[in-house]
Formats: structure tokens, sequence, C-alpha cells
């Protein structure tokens, strides 16, 4: 066991070169650097390794230490002594930390960034001993990949010793998105691919590094009991919601171009649709659960444009064309639901519906698995809600755990029920400071060299083979006529309220079959 309880059971990697590109921007300041703080002061990172930032900005290692401190304050997980006395404060441990970071500034596009990165990694490989160890994590805005992969292989610094050496790899973390449909994705595999071995690429989805969705595994294929059950015989349909109470914040350039679909859609909800849905592995590698998870997005059949209008919903919040760089007349949806199917033998007629949006009620990320209602009612049932049915929810975030919905006896005479959860939570069971963020996990991965949590090239794109023609459906119908929305291929765009759930129509693709959404672990 480490100090703070978590199971040791990960190996300390090699001493390695990280190198971030978009070192001066937001995701290095509040999530990679953070993370690889605390996993420092968790003593889970090699006795010796380096991080070169580099950027267009103008700092020197000094001043980007000191911006970086700024984020390790306010983000890191464990900086507060106080919360657990054998955790080394963030004080203690930053004057070694920071010792550790360095920085490179360059334009992306110049070639001699590349020969100045190159001699820094060279002195730094020797200082640290990192056996020409070396992990490039792409953190700067999409359309610059292509270049700087470009300008990697240019420098020949993609270049690794055969794996069978166990020194000396080179591997390169790509951030999402990952192409904006399946041609540009397409394009940036074949990019990435003339430059990179698959096996030196990972593709983050930073949910596969929450703990709550790794746990969809454990639960799922670590118990017994609930297998047999999670199969069109036993569960009536399945929903997934991401919910979130903000609204673009400072993202609106990018945001209006993308949309609910391709920023949360084409990833993170179909990352979780297909764990739930998945075979059982052979074994736990990045292979065979990778493999499966491609079989599940194989199967799901994509929606002709008829059914784009009908089996899919989608909002914009009210103040949205308000928001500094949106068009004003902008039809982006900033919530969006859908029904999808999943056409194999364990899920035949089962819908599984996928809802996400900002600016809504909460934030809250859940699956909920609804059981089908019992064949025959004996009882009477508390309230008039329906025949009441088990559900099962993974409470993803904020509250992690998981709750079981079943019935009970009331007390008393006659033998009337009520529904009654059964909880676990994460926080209750291994202390708040317990559940990892999802860059530390995946850093580490990274550097272990387990791809088992980043997406494979081929995931991505039958990831967009799902999205695009609901996108492109919705872009032909988006544009107002007379009289409303070109109804035979994109359902109207609603408004919806702060605070709300979504739009009504929303409510009524669930309604259609007689279902409506539900939150088994959010409680207001
Ligand atoms: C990102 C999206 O991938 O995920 C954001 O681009 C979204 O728009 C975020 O806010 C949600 O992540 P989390 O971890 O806060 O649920």
């Amino acid at each position: 066991m480490s100090e703070t309880g978590a199971v040791m059971d990960v190996p300390v990697p090699p001493p390695t070169t990280i190198v971030i590109f978009g070192a001066s921007g937001d995701l290095t300041q509040r999530k990679l650097i953070p993370a690889l703080h605390t996993l420092d002061v968790e003593g889970r990172l090699p006795p010796k390794y380096a991080v070169i930032g580099v950027a267009r900005s103008a700092f020197d290692d000094e001043s980007f230490r000191a911006h970086l401190r700024a984020g390790v304050q306010e983000h890191a997980r464990l900086i507060h002594p106080a919360s657990d006395p054998r955790i080394e404060s963030a004080d203690a441990a930053w004057p070694r930390f920071a010792s550790r970071l360095h920085y490179s500034r360059g334009d992306y596009d110049d070639p001699a960034t590349y020969r100045s990165l190159a001699r820094q990694m060279l002195e730094l490989d020797e200082a640290c001993e990192t056996c020409g160890n070396h992990l490039f994590y792409l953190a700067t805005p999409p359309q610059l990949y292509p270049v700087i992969v470009a300008q990697l292989g240019a420098a020949r610094l993609n270049r690794q010793d055969p794996p069978a050496t166990g020194q000396g790899f080179t591997r390169i973390i790509i951030e999402k998105p990952f192409g904006d449909d399946l041609p540009s994705a397409r394009a940036l595999n074949d990019q990435v691919h003339q430059v990179f071995d698959e096996s030196q690429v990972y593709r983050i989805d930073h949910y596969l590094g929450k703990e709550t969705v790794q746990n969809i595994m454990v639960f799922r294929f670590g118990n017994a009991i609930f297998e047999p059950l999670w199969n069109r015989n036993y569960v009536d349909h399945v929903q997934i919601t991401v919910a979130e109470s903000v609204g673009v914040e400072q993202r609106a350039g990018y945001y209006d171009a993308a949309g609910v679909l391709r920023d949360v859609f084409q990833n993170h909800l179909l990352q979780l649709l297909t764990l739930t849905a998945m075979e059982p592995p052979a074994a736990f590698n990045a292979k065979a659960l990778r493999d499966e998870k491609v079989k599940v997005l194989q199967a799901i059949r994509p929606l002709r444009p008829d059914e784009a209008a009908t089996q899919t919903a989608r909002g914009q919040y009210r103040t949205y064309r308000d928001e500094p760089g949106v068009k004003p007349n902008s039809t982006t949806a900033t919530y969006a639901a859908m029904r999808l199917n999943v056409d194999n033998w364990r899920w035949q007629g089962v819908p599984f519906y996928l809802r996400s949006g900002k600016l809504l009620s909460a934030k809250v990320t859940e699956i909920i698995v609804q059981f089908r209602a019992v064949p025959h009612q004996l009882f009477p049932q508390e309230g008039d809600q329906g025949p009441h049915a088990n559900f099962l929810s993974f409470c993803i975030q904020p509250d992690e755990g998981m709750n079981l919905r079943f019935e009970t006896k009331l007390p008393g005479a006659g033998m009337r029920t009520r529904s009654v959860e059964m909880g676990f939570h994460f926080g209750e069971e291994f202390g708040a400071a317990a559940l990892p963020d999802a860059y530390e996990r995946l850093l580490l991965d990274a550097m272990i060299g387990d791809a088992s949590l980043f997406a494979r090239a081929d995931e991505i794109e039958l990831s967009w083979q799902i999205i695009d023609p609901i996108q492109a459906a919705w872009d032909r119908g988006g544009e107002p006529i007379a009289g409303g929305w070109r109804a035979e291929t994109a359902p109207p765009l609603e408004f919806y309220e702060k605070g709300a759930w979504g739009p009504p129509s929303a409510d009524r693709l669930l309604a259609q079959s007689g279902r409506r959404w539900r939150l088994g672990c959010y409680r207001p």
C-alpha cells in the first residue's frame, strides 16, 4: 500500500524526458503539471526524469516555473499537508519538482525549434540518465498536430530503440479532439502513422482515466452476480448522462465550430457506452480490451437522416448567442440527446439513450442500467409512476460510486412496496483524497507503456462514423425554413433555460416509448 492507502500494483516508470507542446496553455497549467506534481509527491515517478515545455510565449525556465507553480497550488490534488500529514506539502516538494521543469521557446513550424529541442533532450538524457526514453505530449490547438508530428519526424525525434530492449522508447500522447469528422480523423491518423508506429501513439480521452470509468470494467468483470443479467433478457434500456453546469466559458471559438456532438458524444459518451456494452475481454491488456470496444462500435447502427430527426434531440442554452466569440445567429447545439441501437446478440432491441449539455441544472455524469419490471406485479406500489423496476447507477462524478434501486416492503399492514437504494461511495470507503485525477493515471500509463486506457486509430474512426451522419443531418436541416426546421433530417433546435435538464424534446425522445430520464446518484 502507498502512504495514501492506494494499492501500489503499478510499476514505477523508467526515467523519462517528457516534452509538452503547448506548454504555456491552460491544459498544461491546470491539468498536466498538477498531475505530475501529485505523482511526484506520491513517489510514483522515477527518481530521475525531466519535463521540457515547448511554446511560443516568452518564458525562461524561472518564469515558466513560477507560472506552473500557480497552477499546482490551485489544481494539484495533494497539496494540503493537513489533509494527510504523511504527504509532503507542495511547498516542501516544490524546489525538487521545479528543478525538473525546463522551457524551450520556439515556433512549432520552425525546424530550428526541434534542433534546439533535440540538443536539450540529449543533455537531459545524459543528466537524468533517461536512456533516451521520450514521451511527447501534444497539448496545443489541434490544427498544430500535423505540423508538430511532421517536424518531429523531420528532426528524427520519432526514433526509438527496438521495443525488445526495453530502453529508449519514444511515445506520443495526442489530446482530443482527434479530427472533427471521419475524413479529418483519417487524415490525421495517416499523418501520424507516417512518423510514428501505432504502438507509439496514445490518443487521450480523459474519461478513460477516471477511476469510476475504469470501475465499470471491474464491476462487470470482477463480480459474478450482475453479468448474467447484463443483456436483452433483463435490461430494458441504458441511459448515459454527461451533464455540465458551466457554459462554454472561454472556449467559444472552439465550441461554436464543434458543438456538443463533437465535443462530448464522439469521445466521452461513446467510450462510456462501449465499456457498458462490451463483451468480457479475454485478458486485461490494450489489445484485448480495445478489440472488444471496437466490436461494440461496429455494432452500433448509424442513424439514417430520417432517424436523426426522430431519434435525436438538440438544444441551445438561451444565453449562448450572447457569449463572447459566439456567432449571433449560431445554430450550434450545446445539448443533445439520442437513442442508439447496438445490433448484436446481447443488446438487440435494447435502446441506449445518451444525453449531454452545458449550463444544465448540475454537473453529473451517470450511467443507468434500467432492468425490466417484474413479469407479474403481485404487490401494490407506492406512488403512481408506473411499475417500479430495478436500476443500477454508475455514479461517474461528482459523488463517485454505485447505486442499486430495488423494492422493499413498507412497514405495517399490507404488502405495499417502495423503491429504496443501496449505495456505495468511493469517498466513504477510501477517503476523499483517494481518487486520482484522470491525468495522473494516464500520464503514468503512457510512461509505463500501457495503452489500455487510450483510444486506438480504428476506435476513433468508428466513433466518427457514428457521429458524422447525425451531425450532417443536423447541418442539412439546421437552417431555419418557413415555418420551422427541415424536419426530415433534424429535430428543432430548442432553447433551454440555465439550470434546466435540457429541452422538452429530450424528454419526448424517451416518452415515445413510455420511458423517462432519471438520475440515480444525483441529489439536489
Ligand atoms: C472536455 C470537453 O473533453 O470534457 C469539455 O471538451 C467538457 O467541453 C469536459 O467540459 C468535461 O470533462 P469533465 O471531466 O469535467 O467531465
